[in-house]
């Protein structure tokens, strides 16, 4: 049995931040985060909306689109780093909840940015092992919710939102996620954290963002050259490279250091901003509502967060 990618939906909070709305309030410019970051703009839930509210939404289209019943879901997994609650009730029974379907497994997935990629592996590990046929997977954020807006060099990257996709049982192998890894490394959790309960001040995201970049450059380009190679694949085989949405410099110098051509990479970071775990899902969904990924298609997905973690996927999109 073979895991199959077969639907993609997003929600996009209405209200739109743009650059102005942090230069009215702290010691900033348009400039400064234009030409560090590439980001003009990102969506902002309501102050009602919480995070289980976005991944519903994204999860409603996913279902449709993929024209099952949600009676057939037999998992549900949300990746997120701004849960509705704190450690319980999981974010993902929450949706659940709100999609009405009722004595699923459901279960949230920590690891920041690169959250959707490992909600991936857990959902193919699933199918193949024969254990579930259709898993809705989530990468839903409320990250307004956990920024600090006192802290200039953090506040003006994030945004909010959330996309999901189905995975279903195929025994077709033509159709399958080729292939999909994750890892992490602990010793680097002092770059980017929330404090939380280890603390008694407002928990805040926090980030060494120099030191993250860095380590986000050299990450994300040894990944996709270790799931091309042991796949025996090469930047022709792919159609779009999706890399998480942190900052466009990032971006940029990942694809370049990889060869890939402009029409390859999806850039959607300069419109959303960063939202960590929906940030790839969301950039797949863009490029398969403005018709540039098409069934069929191989898509190359490469994703860095807290934690550190990070992970890659190749995935042969099989939405209609
Ligand atoms: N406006 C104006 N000046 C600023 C601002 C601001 N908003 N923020 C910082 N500065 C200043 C700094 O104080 C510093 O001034 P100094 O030189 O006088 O000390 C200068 O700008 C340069 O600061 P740096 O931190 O070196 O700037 P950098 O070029 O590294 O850009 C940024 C900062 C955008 C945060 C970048 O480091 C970055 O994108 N890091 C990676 C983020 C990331 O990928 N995170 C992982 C995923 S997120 C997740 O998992 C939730």
């Amino acid at each position: 049995m073979y895991a199959s990618f077969r639907s993609i939906g997003a929600f996009i909070p209405q209200t739109v931040r743009t650059n102005q709305w942090f230069v009215d309030r702290m010691d900033t410019s348009d400039e400064w985060i234009t030409k560090r970051t590439g980001i003009s703009e990102r969506r902002i839930a309501l102050k009602e909306q919480h995070t289980s509210d976005l991944g519903t939404e994204a999860a409603k289209i996913a279902i449709n689109r993929a024209s099952i019943e949600k009676e057939e879901i037999d998992l549900i997994i949300c990746a997120t780093i701004s849960p509705d609650y704190l450690c319980m009730p999981s974010t993902a029974c929450i949706i659940a909840d709100k999609l009405g379907i009722k004595n699923v497994m459901a279960l949230d997935i920590s690891a920041a940015c690169t959250g959707f990629v490992y909600a991936l592996s857990v959902a193919k590990a699933f199918i193949e092992s024969g254990m579930k046929k259709n898993v809705l997977i989530i990468g839903a954020e409320k990250l307004s919710s956990i920024v600090d807006y006192t802290d200039r060099t953090t506040c003006m990257l994030f945004g909010d939102g959330a996309g999901a996709a189905i995975i279903s049982m195929t025994d077709k192998k033509e159709d399958a996620i080729i292939d999909v890894q994750c890892s992490s490394d602990g010793g680097l959790k002092d770059l980017l954290l929330t404090p939380g309960i280890q603390s008694e001040e407002a928990s805040f995201m926090q980030m060494k963002g120099n030191e993250t970049f860095k380590v986000a450059v050299r990450t994300l380009t040894s990944d996709v050259r270790l799931i091309l190679e042991r796949n025996k694949m090469t930047n022709d085989d792919i159609d779009l490279f999706i890399p998480h949405q942190a900052n466009y410099r990032i971006i940029k110098a990942v694809g370049d250091a990889l060869n890939f051509k402009e029409e390859q990479k999806v850039v959607t970071v300069n419109k959303y901003g960063n939202t960590s775990s929906a940030s790839i899902p969301m950039a797949i969904n863009k490029c398969y509502e403005d018709g540039t990924l098409k069934s069929g298609e191989v898509i190359l997905l490469d994703a860095f967060g807290g934690g550190l973690t990070w992970g890659s996927a190749l995935v042969k999109f099989m939405g209609k």
